[in-house]
């Protein structure tokens, strides 16, 4: 006789899963590898959704397969993991993840444990993983089906891409272009919540497949237009350039139509905070910054407000107008400028890299609300810097432009 829990699962099948979970750890990559091959192979419209310069740069996300994993270890308290399959749906709901997608998921991450597994992964084994896939794609497919009747249900919201028109094209630094957006039906759209992102379907002639890629939103909400700022990735040494950032830079012109999916992401400011607001940024990861900075002076015109941000030099580094327009306004709202390599008659504060001294020397307090992006090194840096300060984990917000990737270490 066996016992089943709430997830329908058998006492065998949980054990069994237990027990083969290190085992699939331990051949995470192969795994992971293998897996994408096969679901190319045998569905390549899937390329359609995937990245595929992660693909080819050989760097698979690994997220996928490991949170299965994570998710598997939880199987007898998957409410256990709801916080973590709320943030990644948010990703899903932005690329327009949908429930006929998971099987295909699920099948492909089956045949590639068995194929890297061999004789070890027996039936039984495989019975078990593929009982455990489909609980747990239920619960991703439940709280995603809630997302999308969400953004459904908000005045001028709407699922899967709707076009957009680039009404205005803006050179921002010698790197960095903004595209101001609008809907092409002339309808109304949707405010959001300053850090979040929209995602671009770059429809690009001569590629066999659409590529998909997330910008956050660069500017306050609630005005006549979405805004969002690009950085050209021009590829270092040989790299080839960055396929949707070159497209948007080069090819994409004011009038223009770019499909877009809905604002997504909880990398949000929390407007209920009053304590100072700490906002630090690296390079074109002071998008969602400017989003917030220009909230909050709107919707919390006593906040205190630091704002960091560090840049190659003067020629690299987008709206800094803007950001002295708001600092000479508000009394309340001091900035920093750290350049990388300054030029003659730049004006900054700092030259060289964001440090923990530099830091404590801005910085009025640790308790206070922290936000940052950047890139990663930069990331792990400030994370670093503010474990320093003694800043606590919860007042610790980020977002990472790219596959999410362990900043702590
Ligand atoms: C939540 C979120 C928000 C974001 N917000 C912004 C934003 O506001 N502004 C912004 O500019 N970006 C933002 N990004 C990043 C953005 O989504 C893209 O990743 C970025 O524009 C690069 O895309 P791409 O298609 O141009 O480059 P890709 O083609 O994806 O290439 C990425 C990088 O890899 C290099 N590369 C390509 N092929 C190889 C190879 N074979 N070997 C080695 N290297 C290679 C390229 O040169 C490039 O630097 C955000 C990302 C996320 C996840
Ligand atoms: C239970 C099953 C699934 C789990 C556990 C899972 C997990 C994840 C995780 C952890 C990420 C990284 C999130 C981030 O970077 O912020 C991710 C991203 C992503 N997921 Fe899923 N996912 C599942 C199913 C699917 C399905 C069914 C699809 C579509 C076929 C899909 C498509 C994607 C895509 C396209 C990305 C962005 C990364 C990229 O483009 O390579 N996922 N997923």
């Amino acid at each position: 006789m066996t016992t089943e829990t709430a997830t329908g699962l058998d006492q065998k099948t949980r054990d069994i899963i237990k027990a083969t979970v290190p085992v699939l750890e331990e051949h995470g990559t192969a795994i992971t590898k293998r897996f994408y091959q096969m679901m190319f192979e045998n569905h390549p419209e899937l390329k359609n959704i995937f990245n595929q310069t992660n693909q080819r740069k050989g760097d698979q996300p690994k997220a996928l397969a490991n949170t299965v994993y994570a998710a598997a270890v939880n199987i007898d308290n998957l409410e256990a993991i709801l916080p973590v399959v709320k943030q990644i749906a948010q990703k899903h709901r932005s690329l327009n993840i949908k429930p006929e997608h998971y099987p295909i998921v699920g099948e492909n991450l089956l045949l590639a444990i068995k194929d890297v597994l061999g004789d070890a992964a027996t039936d039984e084994i495989i019975d078990a993983w593929a009982k455990a896939y489909g609980v747990i794609a239920d619960v991703f497919i439940s709280v995603e089906a809630a997302m999308y009747d969400e953004v459904k249900e908000v005045p001028g919201g709407w699922v899967d891409y709707r076009n957009f028109k680039v009404i205005k094209k803006e050179v921002e630094s010698d790197v960095i272009t903004s595209f101001y957006l609008q809907p092409e039906d002339g309808k109304a759209f949707p405010a959001y919540q300053p850090g979040q992102y929209i995602t671009v379907k770059a429809v690009i002639d001569g590629e066999n497949y659409h590529h998909l890629r997330q910008y956050s939103l660069s500017c306050a909400p609630g005005g006549e237009f979405y805004r969002i700022s690009v950085k050209r990735e021009d590829g270092v040494g040989d790299q080839p350039k960055g396929v949707v950032s070159s497209f948007l830079h080069e090819h994409v012109h004011e009038g223009d139509i770019l499909p877009i999916s809905a604002p997504a992401g909880d990398f949000v400011l929390d407007l209920k905070d009053t304590r100072p607001l700490v906002l630090i940024s690296g390079g074109v990861g002071l998008t969602p910054m400017m989003s917030m900075l220009e909230t909050a002076i709107q919707e919390q015109p006593e906040r205190e407000i630091i704002y960091i941000h560090a840049a190659r030099s003067g020629n690299f580094h987008a709206m800094k107008d803007r950001v002295n327009e708001i600092t000479n306004q508000n009394n309340h709202v001091k900035g920093f400028t750290i350049y990388a390599s300054p030029n003659e008659g730049d004006e900054f504060d700092k030259a060289g890299h964001i440090d923990f001294e530099y830091l404590s020397t801005v910085l009025p307090t640790n308790d206070a609300a922290f936000y940052f992006c950047g890139p990663k090194g930069f990331m792990s840096a400030v994370y670093q810097q503010l474990k320093e300060y003694q800043v606590a984990d919860t007042d610790i917000h980020f977002e990472i432009f790219g596959p999410s990737d362990d900043i702590t270490k």
